[in-house]
Order: structure tokens, then C-alpha cells, then sequence
């Protein structure tokens, strides 16, 4: 949608560019000192509303789709179930403890800490798991603008949209999870991408389950023995005291049915996906400028996105080629090699292949999902093992990929993070690290060889990656920044919720998230 204002820009730079292309149409003389200001900035605003018709963004990825408000009863129910202690299989784990508001809808750490931690309640740095070592082998991503995602979930697309059509959230075409085979619909998936996902995180032993309860049992044993706990029902009665739940659903999905019928997992995963989905954080700076007010961004924030949205052989960053559109992801899976830390998935040793451990196909080794871009500055540690701590480190990455692993593994590598500065065995935690990553940034080059990939060389010089890393920070919502904006989607922390096991969040200070 281009406005007014934008058309009168393209007009005063066309005159701008006329005049100082050497056309000679002679009024460079009458300029004062602000006309010359103005003019060089509306160029560079032309500059980029060339680029954005080019991408065609209309700098909202939320239009066009139909998604639950946090006022609205599921969403409700949903915050309370998501906040629950009771969905850890031992009580000592809920879906908050890695995904917060205010800590970016995840966790501050490299990787996360769920179950077994040595304070169940406190989040972000300083949680640690009594092992004294994270378990769980990959970074947390945001759970905002979950609902914007039409192709897939997880850092690997284990819960895929088989048709991924435009403003659907998977809606339409059937959605394959680990429950099915590559390409298969699975039918228990519920109705989008986000309830699908839902039902995967209290199976897992290392995030929520915990090998103690319903040791050995599959998937769907899991989740009806944790719908009977809620509703207190069956294998589940007596599980919770207190416990209103039933008054909870029948609110919420506006019903009388009897808590077996009502309480079921497929009903838990979709009030929990509605309460995700409900997070809707697209109002930044960025869209404001796409919607016509060049005031919105700075000018560093505007040569950011120029480089950020040009291709390398014309001198840019090359970033929109994979984060493209008005959600910044292609959807699609890529080599980055960002440093590969942490316990891996047993895959080699201690690695994680990425895209390859669905496909079961070699050429999808170490391919993770390209991220949506929206509120990233908000989102470190980044990549899908937490390896970088700052932009300016992932930035230097794309610039010089095994320059800034050498200096990466030199300079202390893990340990640099703020999660593992404190452990006294910090050097020695992930002897084979550095040999994972060489392989990751040596399948890179290959690719880059051949030119088959879009992670061309790029060349920016420090000036230049600051103004990327001004550009990305205008994709934060000031919501996500502000507690009391955020506070719609946190669980009242004045009560203990409605069967006491409430997770209410501090931090290492104990201060209230
Ligand atoms: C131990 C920490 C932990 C807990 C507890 C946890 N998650 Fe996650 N979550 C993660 C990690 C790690 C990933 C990425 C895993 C991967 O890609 O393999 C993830 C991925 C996700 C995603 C996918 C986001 C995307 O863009 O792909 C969603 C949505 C999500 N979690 C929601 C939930 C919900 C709902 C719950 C509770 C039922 C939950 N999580 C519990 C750590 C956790
Ligand atoms: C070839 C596709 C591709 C290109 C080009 C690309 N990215 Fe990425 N980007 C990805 C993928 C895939 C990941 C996740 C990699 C991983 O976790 O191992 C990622 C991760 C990131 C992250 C971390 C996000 C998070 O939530 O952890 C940032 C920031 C980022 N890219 C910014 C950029 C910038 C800036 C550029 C341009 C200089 C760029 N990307 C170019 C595909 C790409």
C-alpha cells in the first residue's frame, strides 16, 4: 500500500537524482543547506520504496489473517495452561519456563533448562539444571507471531504444513508432526500449525515430561494421562488439589460437557495454540515506514535495510534472498554454520544434522529453518543452538563464516555466554564442537563453490553491519519491551492459578517477570 506521502517522495527525489545526474537541468545553485539535506534523504527513501515494491511488502505480516485476541475465552484459558505446572510430567515444568513474554517469548539462554532445574519458578540467565548442564539440545525460539507462520514449527520443520498456502497458519492441507511420516498428514494435528506443535513439548523427557512419570509410554498414553490430571478424571484422579479446571473449559469453550469429554489433550493443545496465536507483535517501526511515515526509522536504520534487502553482487547484505517477505523467512532450510554447541541429538557425536534428521537425505545435513526476523533484537542468543550472543557476532558471521568461527573457538566459544560464564567446568563441556561446526562451515563452502546457495560471500564493512543490525532493530514491537503491554498474556502472578501450581516467574534476583 503505497500512500500519498510516498508518491510526493518519488516525485522530490526524481528531481533530486535529475539534477545531480548530470542532466544539467541547472538548479543545484538555488539549493540551500536544507534542501540539500532533505533531498538526500528522500533519494534514500526512494532507494528503498524501490526495494520494498521489488519485495512486495506491505510491512505487516499479520494482515490478511484471521487470529484470536488475548481477551478472547480460549486464548484465556490457554495462558492458564500454558503457565501450569501441572502439564510437567513431574510438576516442575510448564510451557513458560523457556517461552516468557518478557524474555522475548523465550528464555535468555543459549539453551534451555525445563525440567530438573535447581529453582523451578526462576527463568532466564541463572537457571541451571541440577546436572549443572543444559540437556536440551537446541535454542528456544519466540513463540510470537507463531500464528504468522504458514510453513512450519521447530528449528528442523519436524511439524510441517504439507501445503503451506498463504494466511493459512497449516490450516488447510493437513499438517505432518513427528506422529507421521515425512509428507503425511497427521490426523491428530489439530486445526494449525501452533496447536499442532503443542502437543509435542510434554513428551519430551528433557522439557517437560521427565523420565519419572509414564517412563516408556507413547505419545498419545502421555497426553491422555496429563487431559485426565487436568480434568480429574481416570488414570488422572487426584492428581491436583486443588483444581477448577472444569469451570475453566466450560467458560472457555462455552460448554457443559463432563470433564472427560471436555478435558481432552486435543482441547488443551488448542487453547494453548490460541493463546500463542494471539500474539500478535508486527506494530514497529519498520511498518510504520513501509505505511508511508519516513520519519519512523533513522537514517542508519534506512541504509540497513537497504543493504539488508540488496543482493551481494550489487553491494548489499544479500538477507532478504532467505528472510524474505513481510515475515523475513523463506520458510526454507539452509546451511549457515553457525557454531553447533551444546549435547546435539545423537547425531554423530554430539551434533545435530538440522533438516536432515526429517528427510533422512545427506544433501539436508546441517539445513536449519530460516527464522521470521520480527522482534529479533529481543531474541538472543541466536541461532538454533544458541551459539551467538549478539547480532554484532552474527553479522561478523555472515561476513566471514570461518574467520568468525576460528575466532569464535579462540576466543573461549561457549563460554563467552552469559548461561555458561560461570560453570566451573565451562572448557571442557562440548569437546567436539569445533570439529562439528569446521564440518558445517566446510559443507558451506562446498555449496558456495558450486554457487548453489544464496549465503553468498558478502563484504560489509563494520559502518555497514551497524546499520543492519539499526535495520533489524526496527522490527521490535515496543510491546515487547514494555511489562505493562505485555501483561495481557502473563498469568495473573497475584494468584496460584486454578490448581496451585501456577509457574509465576522471577528472575536470579527474584524480582516478579
Ligand atoms: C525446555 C524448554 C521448553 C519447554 C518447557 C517448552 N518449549 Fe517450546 N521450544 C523449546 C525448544 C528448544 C524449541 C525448538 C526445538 C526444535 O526446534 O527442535 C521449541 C519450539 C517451540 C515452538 C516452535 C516455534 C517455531 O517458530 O518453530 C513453539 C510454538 C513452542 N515451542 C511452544 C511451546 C509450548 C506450547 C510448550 C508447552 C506445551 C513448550 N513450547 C514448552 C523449548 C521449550
Ligand atoms: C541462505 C539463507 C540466508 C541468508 C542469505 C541469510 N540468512 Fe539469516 N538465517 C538463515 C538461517 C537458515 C538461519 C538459522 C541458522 C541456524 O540456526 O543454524 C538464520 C539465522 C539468522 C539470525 C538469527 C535469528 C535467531 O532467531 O536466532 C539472524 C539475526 C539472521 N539470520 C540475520 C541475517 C542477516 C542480517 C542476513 C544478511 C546479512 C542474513 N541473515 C542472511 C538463513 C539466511
Amino acid at each position: 500500500m503505497l500512500s500519498f506521502k510516498w508518491s510526493a517522495i518519488s516525485m522530490l527525489s526524481v528531481c533530486f537524482l535529475s539534477a545531480c545526474g548530470g542532466g544539467g537541468s541547472g538548479t543545484t545553485e538555488q539549493a540551500n543547506n536544507t534542501a540539500v539535506f532533505s533531498a538526500a534523504s528522500s533519494a534514500v527513501d526512494a532507494q528503498l520504496q524501490i526495494l520494498i515494491a521489488d519485495q512486495g511488502l506491505s510491512g505487516d505480516a499479520s494482515s490478511g489473517r484471521s487470529l484470536p485476541n488475548i481477551a478472547d475465552p480460549l486464548p484465556q484459558l490457554g495462558k492458564l495452561l500454558f503457565f501450569s505446572k501441572s502439564l510437567g510430567g513431574n510438576f516442575d515444568a510448564a510451557c513458560v519456563s523457556c517461552h516468557h513474554p518478557t524474555l522475548g517469548g523465550a528464555d535468555d539462554l543459549s539453551l534451555p533448562i525445563g525440567v530438573d532445574a535447581t529453582s523451578v519458578d526462576q527463568l532466564g540467565i541463572g537457571r541451571v539444571h541440577t546436572s549443572g548442564e543444559p540437556i536440551v539440545a537446541r535454542n528456544s525460539p519466540t513463540i510470537f507471531n507463531v500464528g504468522l507462520n504458514d510453513h512450519s514449527m521447530f528449528w528442523d520443520s519436524r511439524v510441517e504444513s504439507l501445503g503451506k498456502e498463504v494466511n493459512s497458519n497449516g490450516a488447510l492441507s493437513g499438517i505432518r508432526t513427528p506422529d507421521s511420516a515425512l509428507g503425511v498428514a497427521d490426523a491428530n494435528a489439530g486445526d494449525n500449525l501452533v496447536e499442532a506443535q503443542a502437543r509435542f513439548p510434554v513428551t519430551s523427557i528433557e522439557e517437560m515430561k521427565t523420565s519419572a512419570f509414564e517412563n516408556g509410554s507413547s505419545g498419545d498414553v502421555i497426553r491422555t494421562h496429563l487431559a485426565a490430571r487436568i480434568g480429574d478424571y481416570g488414570v488422572g484422579s487426584g492428581e491436583l488439589l486443588p483444581n477448577t479446571w472444569l469451570h475453566e473449559f466450560q467458560t472457555a469453550f462455552s460448554s457443559t460437557q463432563t470433564a472427560s469429554d471436555l478435558i481432552t489433550f486435543d482441547n488443551i493443545a488448542k487453547a494453548i495454540g490460541e493463546y500463542q496465536r494471539s500474539m500478535v507483535f508486527v506494530n514497529n517501526p519498520w511498518r510504520d515506514y513501509v505505511n508511508g511515515n519516513t520519519s519512523a526509522l533513522t537514517d542508519d536504520q534506512k541504509q540497513g535495510a537497504i543493504l539488508f534487502f540488496t543482493s551481494t553482487n550489487q553491494g548489499g547484505g544479500g538477507c532478504s534472498g532467505c528472510h524474505s517477505g513481510d515475515f523475513f523467512t523463506d520458510g526454507q532450510h539452509h546451511i549457515i554454520a553457525f557454531p553447533q554447541i551444546g549435547p546435539g541429538l545423537g547425531d554423530g557425536s554430539n551434533n545435530d544434522f538440522g533438516r536432515e534428521r526429517q528427510t533422512i537425505d545427506d544433501a539436508d545435513r546441517f539445513r536449519f529453518r530460516t527464522p521470521s526476523l520480527l522482534n529479533v533484537a529481543q531474541t538472543a542468543p541466536y541461532g538454533h543452538s544458541g551459539s551467538y550472543g549478539t547480532l554484532e557476532d552474527v553479522l561478523s558471521h555472515y561476513n566471514n563464516p570461518r574467520r568468525t568461527v576460528n575466532n569464535y573457538f579462540n576466543d573461549g566459544g561457549w563460554c563467552q555466554l552469559a548461561q555458561f560464564s560461570g560453570l566451573a567446568n565451562c572448557a571442557t563441556l562440548y569437546p567436539d564442537a569445533e570439529d562439528n561446526t569446521d564440518d558445517a562451515v566446510d559443507a558451506l563452502r562446498v555449496e558456495q563453490n558450486n554457487n548453489t546457495t544464496l549465503f553468498d560471500n558478502i563484504n560489509l564493512n563494520a559502518q555497514e553491519r551497524s546499520q543492519i543490525i539499526a535495520f533489524l532493530s526496527a522490527l521490535t514491537d515496543p510491546c515487547v519491551i514494555d511489562r505493562d503491554c505485555l501483561s495481557p498474556w502473563i498469568a495473573d502472578p497475584t494468584t496460584t492459578g486454578p490448581d496451585g501450581n501456577q509457574l509465576n516467574a522471577i528472575d536470579a534476583g527474584g524480582g516478579l517477570l
